[in-house]
């Protein structure tokens, strides 16, 4: 994330800037406030007698002010010698809190130092013979008062050029973090956008983009508490979503993320608590010192907050924080709303199927609930041949409407008692290819249309209404066929009681390979039928108070 504070780090010096000055043959030397100086690299005996002095030490001490002012110019120490302080960085010195400087600087001589009393001193302190010593020197080596004064200024541009350089280098930076930063951001609003698919379990998303926000944001951890509200968030009522060491989980995070959606109230932004002590909720304090606090709403409707606990580099919650949480908050509510939208739509569309079914069974009693049976036993099958939950689905619906057709047969026929004649027979065995007819122009039901065609096949070939055999009956066909007929011997018929369960295995597994599909019957017979027998009996008390019903009615 940015830095806090938006400052931009103090720009450092550009290193290659010293290696140009010394190639140039200026001599650079450490300066420090209580006068100590110390030549870097190379330097000559001149230098090197001067900076090695007492009396040097002392005139630098005094010319501190001068040279630490920051003014970047040449600065008289004696007659004939200067120092230009370098841009450096400041460093703290071990001794002591406070932040001190020690100055870069170049080392100017010009030939009327050799002349001056302070070079007397100098050899004298150093136990020279100045006459000697000045022999020593080549004044042609050294710089004229015109060049040094050139000297100065060039190096003062190149400071100048070297601190612009590192100034820019500091905002490139920066620039950089945030561009990281916004890049991570948008990336996760992305992922989550892209993956905002209604059909996908909302538990499962929210848990996701709670994990994401936290790691992206840098959270120590993150959670979502959702409202109290089943008529519009249904099972999601008051649920709870974290990622991270929260530091409690269940009633307990439930209770403090109730308390703070009191707080926040429904039409606040995000709020930052710098201090959990003062929000009045006795246990937030041992979970987090700082907290995030984004409500989630949309058209006036409260669905919720998101909660961030602490950042993990120790760093305080930003507005850059707030706004990618308000970010995602929005996309979350819109999610969410989608997402019951559907469950409503998804909950009519199978109330309408459940009405419609109920209805062709029960204009015989013997057959009240036969669909939802078959649809629960074909689900059943589906999951133990290892389909995917979503095509387990797909049959269960399919297993619902498979008998639709017989919407189209006479229910004079239907509800006959004993035997039926060949013409009878012939209009019961049009109700596959009319239940087909009747989902051919629904869009979202042509994948159900085999289940319906195909469910009164037989594996050896001579089923109706094709007489296709094998594996070229579909699937869907396959598994509600053998559904369809056990719930057809497991309940009380017109013509026969019902059989036992050991009596309709026996016929399932006798019947594998002629009119089941052997593999699915294996995997039928080991199929758990508590459910369905429970809903038999369910069913069975149903349909004998409507045929009490019927006899009370004069
Ligand atoms: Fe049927």
């Amino acid at each position: 994330m940015s830095t806090q504070t938006g400052q931009l780090e103090r720009p450092k010096p550009a290193g290659r800037l010293h290696e140009r000055v010394e190639s140039l043959g200026v001599p650079l030397v450490w300066v420090e406030p209580e006068g100590a100086v110390a030549p870097l690299g190379e330097c000559r005996w001149l230098e090197r007698v001067v900076i090695a002095s007492q009396p040097f030490a002392a005139a630098v001490r005094q010319a501190w002010p001068a040279l630490s002012a920051g003014s970047s110019e040449a600065v008289p120490i004696w007659p004939g010698l200067w120092l230009v302080p370098m841009p450096t960085e400041r460093r703290r010195r071990a001794s002591s809190d406070r932040f001190q400087s020690r100055l870069m600087a170049a080392l100017l001589t010009a030939p009327e130092f050799l002349d001056s009393d302070q070079f007397r001193l100098v050899c004298s302190a150093q136990q020279l013979d100045a006459q000697a010593a000045r022999s020593r020197v080549d004044p042609a080596a050294l710089y004229t008062d015109a060049e040094v004064r050139r000297l100065a200024h060039t190096l003062v541009w190149m400071q100048q050029d070297s601190m612009e350089i590192a100034r820019r280098n500091g905002e490139l930076q920066s620039m950089s973090r945030q561009l990281g930063d916004s890049y991570e951001e948008l990336s996760l609003l992305y992922k989550l956008s892209t993956g905002m698919t209604v059909n996908q379990p909302p538990a499962q998303y929210l848990t996701e983009a709670c994990r994401e926000l936290q790691e992206v944001g840098g959270f120590r951890w993150m959670a979502l508490q959702l409202v109290d509200d089943p008529d519009r968030l249904h099972k999601l009522t008051g649920s709870v979503f974290a990622s991270g060491p929260v530091g409690c989980e269940g009633d307990a995070l439930r209770q403090i993320g109730r308390q703070l959606m009191t707080q926040v109230g429904d039409n606040t932004g995000p709020r930052i608590i710098d201090d959990t002590t003062t929000v009045g909720i006795p246990e937030l304090p041992a979970l987090s010192r700082q907290l995030l606090v984004v409500p989630l709403v949309r058209e006036h409707k409260f669905f919720g907050v998101l909660i961030g606990g602490d950042k993990l580099d120790d760093t305080h919650i930003s507005s850059v924080d707030a706004k990618l949480c308000n970010s995602l908050a929005i996309g979350l509510t819109i999610f969410l709303e989608n997402a019951m939208l559907y469950e409503d739509m998804q909950a009519m569309f199978m109330g309408t199927l459940h009405a419609l079914t109920n209805s062709i069974d029960a204009k015989d009693s013997y057959t009240h609930g036969h669909s939802e049976r078959v649809a629960l036993v074909s689900r059943q099958l589906a999951r133990a041949a290892g389909l995917p939950e979503e095509t387990c689905e797909r049959v269960y619906i399919s297993a619902l409407v498979h008998d639709v057709g017989k919407i189209g047969v006479p229910e004079a026929v239907l509800t006959k008692p004993g035997h039926l004649t060949s013409e009878e027979f012939a209009l019961i065995k049009m109700h596959p290819e009319i239940g087909a007819h009747i989902l051919r122009d629904i869009r979202q039901m042509q994948d159900l249309i085999p289940g319906v065609l195909y469910h009164h096949e037989r594996w050896s070939g001579g089923g109706y209404p094709t007489g296709v055999a094998g594996e070229q009956i579909p699937l869907f066909g396959r598994l509600i066929c053998l559904a369809d007929s056990f719930d057809a011997m497991s309940s009380n018929r017109t013509y026969r009681q019902a059989l036992t369960l050991e009596q309709v295995l026996h016929e399932i597994r006798r019947c594998a390979g002629t009119q089941f599909d052997p593999v699915l019957a294996e995997l039928f017979v080991k199929l758990d039928f508590t459910e369905f027998f429970k809903m038999i009996e369910h069913h069975q008390s149903i349909a004998a108070g409507h045929a009490q019903q019927r006899g009370n009615t004069p």
